[in-house]
């Protein structure tokens, strides 16, 4: 019988990464990708040693506190682990490892390349194009908003932000703002060119592009609501590559309709995968299905990254990324 410690990955991860770990350990694969159900996700907490979820993943109190439970460490492919209830698991002596790092520079791209289609229209022009509606060149055809000079306001101020924040303002010249529970170092202000902003309302006043990177969770739920849409200027665009719950999906989708703002770029969704059916008929919304961390390199250093934390675990040594 094999001594190699069990491990379940919940959906399928990059070849490279599935061969990595199966030379490694007893993997088991979900060969159809389908998200696990709470029953089959509790079935696992009793089968492996080592369970590796997603953020499609519920991994609630009724899943970690099974009976007879063999898995001791939960090792999430993301960074984020709002998806996952870690007082409980911090009660029932499970360990938790993130990916953190390795994603930071492709989440930011797919900030201002959501910023982009917002504000450049790419969205509503390709879906013109492509229905025959085009007519030809002029001058006044789908205008949108330049960036240079514009105020790009971070909502928290952790590594996407930064990457965020140098990405504008070196290539589009745009001044950075940004709020967060705490004010970052002045090295890291001077670093990224950004000012601290005492408070959200103000910072939602003054962005011409809002971008969200804060966590999710019950702390940052509907953080952007009717109330703080009201306070944007009616040009201005709003950017989520953090979680869907930290906006009012519907309050954006009245903000958006009555052109209270300019747009949105949006990654994330208050329950993923169902966006809300408003936001589906608006040209000013651009929507993309959690693409973040999608690229190729992303993706297998991600799963590289659980691959860390999983070996020194089983070797009994500290975990690289505990959370
Ligand atoms: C992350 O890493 O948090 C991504 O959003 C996928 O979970």
């Amino acid at each position: 019988m094999s001594q190699r410690p069990r491990i379940l990955l919940t959906r399928r991860w990059t070849r490279e990464v599935e061969q990595y770990l199966a030379d490694r350990f007893e993997v088991t694969l979900n060969e159809p990708d389908q998200p696990l159900d709470a029953e089959a996700l509790r079935a696992a907490m009793r089968e492996y040693d080592a369970l590796c979820p997603t953020v499609t993943d519920r991994i609630d109190a009724a899943v970690l506190d099974v009976p007879d439970r063999r898995v001791r460490l939960i090792g999430n492919f993301g960074v984020g682990f709002n998806h996952i209830d870690i007082a409980t698991a911090k009660r029932l002596g499970i360990q938790v490892s993130n990916t953190p790092d390795v994603l930071t520079e492709a989440t930011a791209d797919l900030a201002i390349l959501l910023m982009l289609m917002a504000t450049r229209r790419a969205g509503e022009g390709e879906r013109e194009l492509r229905a025959g509606r085009w007519t030809g060149w002029r001058p006044t055809h789908l205008l949108g908003q330049g960036l240079s000079g514009k105020v790009m306001g971070l909502v928290g101020f952790g590594r996407i932000a930064q990457a965020t924040a140098r990405k504008a303002h070196a290539a589009f010249g745009m001044q950075i703002a940004y709020y967060g529970r705490r004010r970052a170092d002045a090295a890291i202000e001077q670093q990224t060119g950004a000012r601290y902003v005492a408070s959200l309302d103000a910072l939602a006043a003054e962005a011409d592009v809002l971008s969200l990177h804060c966590p999710g969770g019950a702390e940052t739920f509907h953080l952007i609501d009717a109330a703080r849409l009201a306070r944007m200027k009616p040009t201005a665009v709003l950017v989520n590559t953090a979680r869907g719950p930290v906006v009012d999906e519907a309050a954006l989708v009245q903000a958006l309709a009555a052109r209270r703002i300019g747009g949105a770029g949006l990654d994330v969704y208050e329950e993923e995968p169902r966006v809300h059916p408003g936001l589906l008929q608006l040209e000013n919304a651009v929507l993309l299905p959690h693409l973040g961390s999608a690229t190729e390199q992303t993706r297998t250093a991600m799963g590289m990254r659980v691959a860390v934390n999983l070996e020194a675990f089983f070797a009994g040594q500290p975990l690289r990324d505990p959370v």
